[in-house]
């Protein structure tokens, strides 16, 4: 019997998508106002869950403030309030498109959650634009 246990969490951050190989009349062309030279935010909202076995001796899957103190560290800390093409060093080299940030985010979170639990991240860039990313 397995559970899933989810922690809603949110950080607002600066971005720009661009390929620095093409010109601005071609990043204008794929990537819209998201390649605006002067950056734009983003108010993002991320949603994380565990899935996994209740374990019987607490009745936890995870203890939740655990997950909540996981998130801050890894994601609001590192996100919150930054512009990420200049300031988190993962997309120093990598376009911050939502596809990207949620894999980032999913590394970052995996790395400190136990391996029997299952990982999914869903990331929404916009309240109607969101992508997710459970490891495959
Ligand atoms: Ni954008």
């Amino acid at each position: 019997m397995k559970v899933t246990v989810s922690r809603k969490a949110h950080f607002n951050a600066a971005h720009r998508l661009y390929r620095p190989d093409w010109d601005d009349t071609k990043n204008e062309a794929v990537f819209g106002k998201c390649s605006n030279p002067n950056y734009h935010g983003h108010n993002y909202e991320l949603i994380v869950s565990v899935k996994g076995e209740i374990d019987p001796e607490t009745g936890f899957v995870m203890d939740v403030k655990v997950l909540k103190d996981l998130i801050c560290s890894e994601v609001e800390d590192a996100f919150d309030h930054k512009n990420l093409n200049l300031e988190v060093p993962e997309f120093k080299n990598l376009n911050p498109t939502a596809e990207n940030i949620v894999v980032v985010i999913w590394k970052k979170l995996r790395k400190h959650i136990k391996t029997t639990l299952d990982l999914e991240v869903v990331l929404y860039e916009t309240p109607r634009n969101f992508v997710k990313y459970a490891g495959e």
